[in-house]
């Protein structure tokens, strides 16, 4: 037991403009979670990429089971037992849920492909995972959390004994990432290696064995993780202190800047009523699918209202499309960037002009390179965008630094109502600390700033006052400085229907 499994050494990987990974050094050994940190752009999912035969390195060694390899295929790394669930889902969402699992290895009778055997084995897998997911079920259907559980149901049908998991709790719901972290725990003692990679050094303690910790594409330390602080970890991934994880700054609570009355929409948006003052900043928790992306999708123009106001400033304004949100001055750095947030084939410099070029065009109606410019350098100086220049596809940062584009782009613009609907998923701790801060600064501007998150820390330490919802009503209405975790989990749970309690 424990032997390493996994060896990389000198690892060396650039991308036009960026050296991502600079002569790293890893390893793993059977039996053991190994956490994989670092900031946004570190370089680990480079770095698992190359172990999975995604990227080929520039230069270094990778041994797996004692066998020194080449460049690998993904087939290849298959075959020697390395899975990987990847950071950004990549499922076909017009295939089903069994077609998806053995993509590219389907089982075959004679030469067809033989549907009944492969949705009978994914039924076992799901079955064992505790997942209700039908194998027949297209992909495109389901929810995100559950497609990111297809994502691990199909790394553990290859028969892993190197399982790679790229941010995987970060579209899960609590109850499914503890019978993830069950999962986890049963492949551990069976002696796979599990590398674990994650933002939310919260739930690290439940699982992990041991850290790698990277920084700026180079190796920094590795250590058993109850040798270290959270604090030490923390030093050690971004190279400096982080004093305070939650900065909160005090505002007198000015004017109401915005009203929401009787805003319903969909089945998860019923009756909502609130409104936000300047000064303050509102956070809005719940468990996932409580309604609170829908409220905020709905409030934005998204999706349609079936009715409600809203008031900005004192004036009734119409909303039925995001264009008439913002004309109004609302904006919303949305859930999902992907789909929503940020056209990943374009350029840094077009996903931050596009949605402002009212505001970088001449008289003429031609936009301004020099106003361009200045927009973009300003976004990426005050998020810290790690990139070469702005030229480069939005699609190829790092996770958190693609999100840090998708709010960068309403910067420029005078809101009045910045809507952010878990801003900090992906996002390493120092940048996370940025995003408070720019939440912040709104808030010393009197602008009126909602702010839904999952993480319950987050929201009790960052908004002033926090409104609970679930199964798409407001429950309750707490302060931040007075209330606990139990309290506001208490008003979460509050379904009418005690049935959906099982959805939790
Ligand atoms: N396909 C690519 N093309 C160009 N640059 C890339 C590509 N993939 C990664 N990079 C760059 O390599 C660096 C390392 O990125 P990587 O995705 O490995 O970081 P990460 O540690 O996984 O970050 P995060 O925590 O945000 O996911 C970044 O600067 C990123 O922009
Ligand atoms: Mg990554």
């Amino acid at each position: 037991m424990n032997e390493t499994i996994v060896s990389m050494q000198g690892i060396c990987k650039s991308f036009p403009g960026v050296k991502a990974l600079d002569n790293v050094h890893f390893e793993l050994r059977s039996g053991e979670v190994m956490a994989l940190l670092g900031e946004n752009g570190a370089g680990k999912s480079t770095l698992m990429k190359i172990l999975s035969g995604v990227y080929t390195r520039d230069s270094g060694s990778v041994e797996i089971f004692g066998q020194q390899c080449g460049d690998l295929t993904t087939k290849q790394a298959q075959a020697l037992g390395v899975a990987i669930i990847h950071q950004e889902l990549n499922m076909c969402p017009h295939l089903t849920v069994a077609e998806n699992m053995f993509l590219g290895r389907e089982k075959k009778k004679g030469f067809m492909i033989d549907m009944k055997a492969m949705e009978a084995e994914a039924a076992q897998i799901l079955g064992d995972l505790k997942i209700d997911i039908s194998p027949s079920e297209m992909v495109g259907n389901l929810p995100v959390s559950k497609q990111q559980m297809v994502e691990i149901a199909k790394a553990l049908s290859i028969n892993a004994k190197v399982l790679i998991m790229d941010e995987p709790t970060s579209a899960l719901t609590a109850k499914e990432i503890d019978e993830l972290f069950r999962i986890i725990k049963r492949l551990r003692a069976d002696g796979c290696g599990i590398v674990y990679i994650s933002h939310r050094l919260e739930e690290l303690q439940h699982i992990v064995d041991r850290v790698t910790i990277m920084r700026d594409g180079q190796y920094i330390t590795d250590m058993n993780f109850k040798d270290a602080t959270m604090d030490e970890i923390i030093t050690h991934m971004v190279g400096r202190e982080i004093k305070e994880k939650f900065p909160r700054v005090e505002c007198q609570k000015g004017e109401k800047i915005f009203e929401v009355k009787n805003l319903n929409a969909g089945h998860l948006v019923r009756d909502i009523n609130f409104s936000v003052y300047a000064g303050e900043i509102v956070g809005f928790a719940g468990l996932m699918g409580a309604g609170r992306t829908e409220t905020t999708r709905a409030i934005f123009g998204v999706d349609p209202k079936t009715s409600g106001e809203l008031i900005v400033d004192g004036k009734t304004v119409t909303v039925n499309s995001p264009m008439d949100a913002i004309k109004a001055g609302i904006v919303l750095a949305p859930e999902d960037r992907k789909k929503d947030g940020l056209c990943t084939k374009l350029p840094i410099r077009e996903n931050i002009a596009l949605p402002n070029l009212d505001l970088l065009c001449n008289g003429l109606g031609v936009v301004s390179k020099k106003k361009e410019d200045d927009m973009c350098a300003k976004a990426v100086k005050d998020l810290h965008i790690k990139t070469p220049n702005v030229e480069v596809d939005a699609g190829s940062l790092s996770g958190g630094n693609q999100q840090k584009v998708v709010v960068g782009k309403w910067l420029a613009r005078d809101s009045r109502v910045v809507i952010f609907d878990e801003p900090t998923r992906g996002i390493d701790v120092a940048a996370k600390v940025e995003i408070y801060n720019l939440m912040n600064q709104l808030k010393q501007q009197g602008i009126a700033v909602m702010f839904v998150s999952s993480e319950m820390p987050e929201v009790m330490g960052i908004a002033d006052r926090i409104i609970v919802m679930c199964d798409g009503r407001i429950t309750g209405e707490v302060m931040a400085r007075q209330t606990t975790q139990a309290e506001i989990l208490t008003l979460a749970t509050q379904f009418e229907n005690k049935f959906a309690e099982d959805a939790v």
